[in-house]
């Protein structure tokens, strides 16, 4: 008899991760495939992180730690609200997470009751959007487009069908790039909390921004849930850690959560990522080189025929507009990286409803690579 698979494990997969698993089959049989797909780094851990992760591996038991992460890395964590917001912040509000993927799981769980309503713009990172199903929470899209500089505004709150729980912010956004200028995060936070509204604020591309000045939520709010991680900025992606700053009312339910799920963020990362915050100069290189491959891109992907780009402020990806060239994404890119060894991300993967029409670039990657691609890109006929 077969036995059955739950409706809430149905969802849908993450489509970066399977474009992915079809470059390195590619790359396998000895083809050349140029990596634009991806949203990480190329580069490893600075070395100072290296450096401490080598002494906490002598010299440390690495067993588990406390649920909410090691004292020294929740007290580096606020040091650095202060030193790079002007923040005061208790360190007891800091809980170190498995990846910011770790920390969504926490905020959802703690904030919501299934069936809650949680607003996204879309298009947006399908993580969010899949955790949500997954936890029988009710995912609302918000569709944003260029006008909203494809973010979420109080005006699109207010028109969601029915009232929200939550909302999720990203500043820099995923796939656009995109950020929330100050003024209007603070305007979106003081309008869920007057709406009791559960604002999660997602700053995980904070540090990789190209001129406009970022804002942490926290500045505005005391009742919203800040995450971000060590996987972009500081260049940690596999070592699987991140961090939320929670309102204290939440804490006790966050702490209960995480020590059954999780037990513990992994040890060494955590002594490793104490010397992160020691590392910007090392870290700022991947923020220019980041910046000189934006440039690149910006300057040829227009000559070769992609030229409707979200305004990329952050992060390190372009969104396309390919609507005049194809109305099947998917397929498109199934082209892209045949016929030219370039894997990139079809919309889909974002925006359900409309990335049938759009592709994410990812130019986190070499330059060399970067500019090769845009090369073979200039000489392709679509
Ligand atoms: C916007 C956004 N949030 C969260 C994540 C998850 O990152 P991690 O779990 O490595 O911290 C990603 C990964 O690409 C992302 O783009």
């Amino acid at each position: 008899m077969a036995l059955k698979v739950s409706a809430r494990g149905q969802i849908p997969p993450f489509i970066v991760m399977d474009v992915m698993r079809a470059a390195n089959e590619r790359a396998a049989t000895g083809a050349d495939v140029l990596h634009l797909e991806v949203g990480q780094p190329s580069t490893g851990a600075p070395q100072g992180v290296i450096a401490a992760a080598s002494a906490a591996l002598r010299g440390d038991t690495l067993g588990y730690t406390d649920a909410l992460g090691i004292p020294a890395l929740r007290s580096a964590i606020a040091r650095h609200y202060r030193d790079r917001y002007g923040i005061d912040l208790d360190p007891e509000r800091v809980v170190v997470t498995t990846g910011s993927s770790g920390a969504f799981l926490l905020a959802f769980l703690a904030s919501f009751d299934a069936g809650d309503r949680v607003g996204l713009a879309t298009p947006a990172y399908p993580a969010y959007r899949n955790i949500l199903r997954a936890l029988d929470l009710e995912p609302v899209s918000l569709e944003a487009g260029p006008d909203e500089r494809y973010q979420a505004t109080v005006d699109l709150v207010r028109r969601a069908p029915r009232p929200l729980d939550g909302l999720v912010v990203a500043s820099p956004a995923n796939p656009t790039g995109t950020m929330l200028m100050p003024e209007a995060l603070a305007a979106l936070a003081r309008h869920c909390e007057t709406s009791g509204i559960r604002l999660v604020s997602d700053e995980i591309y904070h540090g990789i921004t190209y001129g406009p000045e970022e804002a942490t939520a926290l500045a505005s709010s005391e009742q919203a849930i800040v995450i971000n991680s060590f996987s972009k900025y500081f260049s940690m992606t596999g070592w699987r850690l991140g961090w939320m700053v929670v309102p204290k009312p939440l804490l006790r339910a966050v702490e209960c959560i995480a020590q059954n799920f999780f037990i513990s963020p992994p040890a060494i990362s955590q002594h490793a990522a104490v010397a992160a915050f020691d590392c910007h100069e090392e870290l700022g290189r991947n923020v220019e080189r980041y910046a000189e491959n934006r440039a690149l891109l910006l300057r040829e992907l227009p000559k070769a025929g992609f030229d409707r780009l979200a305004p990329a402020d952050g992060a390190f990806y372009l969104y396309a507009d390919v609507a005049h060239l194809t109305n099947d994404s998917q397929e498109f890119c199934r082209r892209i990286l045949r016929e030219l060894g370039i894997a990139v991300t079809p919309g889909v993967d974002f925006d359900p409803a409309r990335g049938h029409r759009t592709l994410r670039i990812s130019f986190a990657g070499a330059a060399a690579t970067i500019a090769e691609a845009a090369r073979r890109l200039r000489a392709w006929r679509p």
